[in-house]
């Protein structure tokens, strides 16, 4: 497995494997990685010759008060699983490397609409933080296909926007969310729970399997049902932000007639904040 820290070295590497035919896919993370973004790389590896994953905390992408500083990172044993996964590359950039200049003063990538709701109301730059370095990093790399995981459910619609507005001609793909026994979903900010908080942490997602199943069986009542939510949340510990019943594909809150629904929800578990979701096919 190669480590590239220079965008050059990067390029220069990936035109040659681009020369000889072959397929790159892109695993963007920003470390500290668990099985959720081994998954990637996994389906990754099954359909692509070259497989690159990047390491990048992002500062663009967190907010003022946010984890940005204390963000978790692990890079020994980040290189150690990828490379045990069978991953090819790792781009590992600095800052300056990805923004040269003033972090104040470079150019945004922004998807309207969608990144304003849910996610967007407490974290306003976050989205579009996170499409300029996504954007950035298709321009760098040039794959063919690249990976997100579905436990940011929104991100992945965000970039998936972005790539057919922008007509960036990369196939965006979304893999299924890796959870611990107790349901909860992966994410490196679990780093910041303990035991206890890990149990506590798992009813977001017992909350949205319960409504989902409501919803199954012919509740269409959604507000009713978000409300109840908060109630079960707060009930078991978790401070939630939000608990939306949406359509899947446009993020706007869920009419009776959807078939294809989301719940995407954020709490907040002491100082860590959880997001988490569970998707709902009416017709499946
Ligand atoms: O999902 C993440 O880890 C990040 O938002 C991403 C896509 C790597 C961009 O920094």
């Amino acid at each position: 497995m190669q480590l590239f820290e220079t965008r050059d070295d990067l390029q220069s590497h990936l035109a040659q494997i681009r020369r000889d035919g072959k397929k790159i896919g892109l695993v963007p993370t920003m470390g500290n990685l668990h099985q959720g973004h081994l998954a990637l790389v996994d389906a990754a590896k099954q359909e692509c010759d070259f497989v690159l994953s990047s390491i990048f905390v992002n500062p663009l992408q967190f907010g003022p008060n946010e984890d940005f500083e204390n963000y978790p990172k692990s890079p020994d044993s980040d290189y150690e699983k990828l490379e045990q996964q069978g991953c090819d590359g790792v781009f590992e950039p600095a800052v300056s490397e990805m923004y040269p200049g003033d972090l104040d003063s470079q150019t945004l990538v922004t998807v309207l609409g969608l990144s304003e709701r849910h996610c967007g109301v407490s974290r306003p730059m976050h989205f579009g933080g996170v499409c300029t370095i996504v954007s950035k990093l298709f321009n760098l790399t040039m794959p063919d296909l690249a990976f997100f995981g579905e436990k940011d459910f929104q991100q992945l619609q965000i970039i998936k926007k972005m790539v057919r507005d922008l007509c960036i001609p990369i196939k965006v793909i979304g893999i299924p969310t890796e959870r611990m026994d107790n349901g909860l979903a992966l994410s490196s900010r679990n780093f910041y729970l303990d035991n206890n908080q890990l149990e506590i942490a798992s009813s977001l997602y017992k909350c949205l399997q319960n409504a989902a199943e409501k919803i199954e069986t012919g509740n269409n009542n959604f507000f009713e049902l978000e409300d109840e939510a908060a109630l079960v949340l707060e009930d078991a510990g978790l401070r939630p932000e939000y608990f939306h019943i949406c359509h899947a594909g446009t993020l706007e809150p869920a009419s009776p007639s959807d078939q294809q629904l989301v719940i995407l929800s954020a709490v907040w578990l002491g100082r860590t904040r959880l997001i988490d979701n569970i998707q709902i096919d009416l017709n499946g």
